[in-house]
């Protein structure tokens, strides 16, 4: 092994901060400007985009821009379990209680260093804006109390304001009928009517392409509240940017032509940059050598397939059922994009019927979402790819 090189500065993975966050200047400047239009503009911003373009990051990133500009951020990834009215209560009251936690002993430590913030006070009560608002449930009335006395204790402790920013927000969805679970409506209900209050709430749901979809169908107006952020692959010259610039704080650098390859092989997906810039570093090391060339990532890239589909697909497949399965694999063969469930029944030979039962347990298993009627698309970037290497292997 060559010593001295450094560690491998990339980071493959769920969540997990890359050294060099690229290309996401223009998402981060409309996060600043809606903070700073807050409460008198309804702070609310909805995230969609396909698995491993860097949602997360992007959502941490705000986490932290928030904290800067003054605001507390509570920060949640939704689980499938999430997905009903009570659970869905309990899970944002522990997450309000543990911010208002966080808002008294921030407070403290300012304080012992003799830094305190100018307190200021809501100018309305719960009292007044329980007594206009008619919420729908008593569950929803709950929830708008607890964001209520979190800003109210936000503003005490001498910050600007609250915002929740919670992540796989399309594992929450609304049933169609009045009787079923709403939890999508539980959420948006209060905090579009304490908005509406000017109370400094802000609301940033992020997920895949399929929360769109079911922001609409929920009982709000969705699609005049939230600002849409759309984050996909990065252009050229920031993808190549997220590749090089790691490589800055090492010994080891790269040819110009293979980050060039390595950019146009992966399409500019962030996931994708980020493991084969550490597979072509662990090869390297192997090898002994400082730079990476196309001879090296030719020589890698059994690996760095290999690599992929273990720790990015198979995953996202391992938990879908036999019939399930049977279906994406014949998609395979179907004419890409979009996947059309005609095509599908071709394909698959299995019947209309079935083919669009099991079509909506892939969308909402989040392999596939709904691109409109009658058209999918895949969650992950290059699954088709995947797929014809599975049913080659
Ligand atoms: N802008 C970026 N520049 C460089 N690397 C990035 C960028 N965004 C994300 N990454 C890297 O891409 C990978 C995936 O990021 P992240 O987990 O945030 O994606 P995601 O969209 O949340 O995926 P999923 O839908 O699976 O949750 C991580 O390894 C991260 O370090
Ligand atoms: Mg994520």
């Amino acid at each position: 092994m060559s010593q001295g090189s450094g560690k491998n500065p990339y980071r493959p993975g769920v969540g997990v901060r890359p050294l060099y966050l690229a290309g996401r200047e223009g998402p981060l400047r409309r996060f600043g400007a809606m903070l700073r239009a807050a409460p008198e503009q309804q702070a609310s911003m909805r995230i969609t985009g396909l698995r491993g373009v860097g949602k997360t990051v992007l959502l941490e990133e705000f986490a932290d821009h928030a904290l800067q500009a003054g605001w507390e951020p509570a920060f949640l990834e939704l689980q499938p379990s999430h997905n009903t009215d009570e659970t869905l209560r309990r899970t944002l009251a522990v997450l309000l209680e543990r911010t208002r936690e966080r808002l008294s002993r921030r407070e403290r430590l300012r304080k012992v260093a003799g830094r305190a913030l100018r307190a200021a006070s809501l100018s309305v009560s719960w009292e007044e804006v329980s007594l206009s608002v008619s919420f729908g449930s008593e569950r929803e009335e709950d929830l708008a109390r607890e964001l209520f006395t979190t800003v109210e204790l936000a503003l005490a402790k001498g910050r600007t304001g609250v915002i929740l920013l919670l992540d796989e927000a399309q594992l929450v969805r609304d049933e169609r009928g009045r009787h079923g679970e709403h939890p999508l409506s539980l959420l948006i209900a209060p905090v579009v009517a304490l908005q509406r209050r000017e109370l400094p709430l802000g609301l940033v749901v992020c997920g895949l392409p399929t929360l769109t979809g079911n922001l609409q169908k929920a009982r709000s107006y969705s699609e005049r509240l939230f600002r849409g952020e759309e984050v996909g692959s990065l252009d050229p010259e920031h993808a190549l940017q997220a590749f090089t610039r790691p490589l800055e704080q090492t010994t080891r650098t790269s040819e110009h032509r293979l980050a060039r390859a390595v950019v146009e092989e992966v399409e500019g997906y962030p996931y994708f940059v980020q493991l084969w810039g550490s597979e072509l570093w662990d090869a390297a090391e192997l090898a002994g050598v400082q730079r990476f060339t196309t001879k090296l990532l030719d020589a890698t890239r059994p690996d760095i397939y290999g690599r992929l589909d273990r720790d990015f697909y198979e995953p996202r497949t391992a938990t879908l059922t036999p019939a399930e399965q049977d279906l994406l694999a014949a998609s395979a063969s179907c004419p890409y994009p979009p996947l059309r469930s005609a095509g599908l029944t071709r394909a698959s030979q299995k019947t209309p019927g079935n083919v669009n039962v099991l079509l909506g347990r892939l969308v909402d298993a989040g392999a596939l979402y709904r691109v409109r009627k009658g058209e999918y698309a895949y969650t992950a970037p290059k699954f088709r790819d995947y797929l014809l290497r599975r049913a080659g292997a």
